[in-house]
């Protein structure tokens, strides 16, 4: 059932305008138009109006006035989100956190640093790498992305194969409440046994619980080398059950992904200046990268590495011997998913088991795909068994595309994913296109649970309705 909220009418605006001063108000219509989409598919949904807060105080005084109205607020970040989680699927208040960017503090006798919700990814590892300090969490669209949609979906990319995702870096988190109350999660330490952990319950909660409008992050010592490597397979299943072996054998790498052929010909032309060749005969490459402080250790991993892969009926190793080899290694690997989108209708799917079993999802992938008459390209974080499922439109009649043929092959996909130890999504989160598949991996007191926690933090359901839990 949908719940039921008010429009919004000039009253409102007028109270938004005094709170959040005229400019940052929006109500033109090409203005709410460019707030209507994120990087989910070809959706659109228009907000009523689109807020730009400047601090907290304003958002607090927001939430109060829409928790008391009964307008919904849908929060967002970059808007580079793949499930929808930033979508006003029921208008309201768009509430976009671009003005939230700056960079607290750098704690650098603590290792920790405090940031607001829009700062970018990419600008705080900056940040933080120039007093040697380090932020692993690096999502592909770390470049544009923000911290605050990286802390909603709880985000990771290629490093958090040895690192870990973004609530392994969250010591505490400032964040206003539905009725306006604003709250600290937790405490600026390592450490915590005290009382329930609000922090992590917080983290990948979509936006559905509080507005996050502060993070304190715990950082590392930034690692001084890396070396990276690209290794072709002729199998891609092959590819996949070379990832296992290597953990097995005492290495963690600090990147390990894998990329079908297709998606690396979509990217070569996608993006300029890559000169390696994409061999028809190799079904997919593993991307390898290895990081620390001794080059002599990296060197005998690698060398482990080379000795384990053979195994698996690997082609030729390119070795990146400069920084610039890397940095365009890496790009090619992050433009991946924009690659596939220019190229083709799809839909993504995020699906993650565990580790040893990704050679398995992948073969049940193509196989319901010959079943159901779809194609798909597929990449993702191999050491995470963290497989980007793209889905290609093709032939497929828009009838099927849009109906319950390609549900129910999605629903298989799923139901494989928990049949190998895995579920929905790794990184992407539910937001709109996946919650009504979470009836595959949640039972109906599972899910009473969530909603029930979900009310007493939002009695009125006025954040980001519409998302994670079917209606
Ligand atoms: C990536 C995004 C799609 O891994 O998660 O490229
Ligand atoms: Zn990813």
């Amino acid at each position: 059932m949908n719940p039921t909220f008010s429009a919004i009418a000039a009253i409102d605006i007028e109270y938004f305008e005094r709170v959040a001063s005229q400019p940052f108000v929006l109500t033109q219509n090409e203005k709410l138009e460019q707030y209507d989409h994120d990087y989910t598919e070809d959706l659109h949904f228009k907000p009523g109006v689109v807020i730009l807060p400047a601090n907290t105080a304003e958002v607090s005084s927001i939430a109060m006035y829409c928790n008391n109205r009964n307008i919904p607020i849908t929060v967002r970040g970059a808007g580079t989100g793949l499930s929808g989680g930033a979508l006003p699927v029921f208008g309201g208040v768009l509430l976009s956190m671009e003005r939230f960017n700056r960079i607290v503090d750098i704690d650098e006798a603590n290792g920790q640093a405090t940031v607001e919700p829009g700062v970018i990814t990419q600008v705080f590892q900056e940040a933080v790498a120039k007093v040697g300090l380090f932020y692993p969490p690096d999502p592909a669209s770390k470049g544009s992305c923000f911290i605050g949609g990286n802390l909603a979906e709880n985000s990771g990319g290629p490093k958090a194969v040895k690192y870990g995702v973004t609530t392994d870096y969250v010591l505490n988190l400032e964040v206003v409440l539905a009725d306006g109350s604003i709250i600290w999660t937790g405490a600026n330490v390592i450490k915590n046994a005290t009382g329930l952990n609000l922090t992590q319950l917080l983290v990948g909660s979509e936006g559905t619980l509080g507005i996050i409008t502060k993070a304190v992050f715990r950082l590392l010592p930034l690692p001084k080398k890396d070396i990276l490597m690209l290794v072709p397979f002729k199998i891609a299943a092959e590819a996949c059950k070379a990832v296992s072996t290597i953990f097995q054998a005492g290495i963690i790498p600090s990147g390990l992904e894998f990329m079908e052929r297709d998606a690396l010909v979509y990217a070569k032309k996608y993006i300029e200046g890559i000169e390696f060749e994409v061999d028809d005969s190799d079904e997919a490459h593993l991307l390898i990268e290895l990081d620390g402080n001794d080059e002599s250790i990296l060197m005998k991993d690698a060398e482990s590495i080379f000795g384990l892969l053979e195994q698996y009926n690997c082609g030729e190793i390119l070795f990146a011997n400069s920084q610039a080899q890397k940095d365009k290694l890496w790009k090619l690997r992050r433009s991946l998913g924009e690659a596939v989108k220019v190229n083709s209708i799809y839909k993504e799917e995020d699906t993650v088991v565990k580790r040893a079993e990704l050679a398995n999802l992948l073969i049940g992938v193509k196989e319901i795909g010959v079943r159901y008459g779809f194609q798909s390209v597929c990449y993702g974080h191999a050491g995470d068994g963290n497989l980007h499922v793209n889905i290609l439109k093709g032939d497929m009649s828009d009838e099927s595309w849009d109906g319950e043929t390609l549900k129910n092959g999605i629903r298989e996909i799923f139901r494989l994913c928990k049949k190998l130890g895995g579920t929905l999504s790794g990184e992407h989160g539910i937001g709109l296109v996946q919650k009504e598949y979470m009836d595959i991996v949640f039972s109906d007191r599972e899910i009473q649970l969530q909603k029930s926690i979900k009310h007493t933090f939002d009695p009125n359901g006025i954040l980001n309705p519409g998302k994670v839990w079917a209606d």
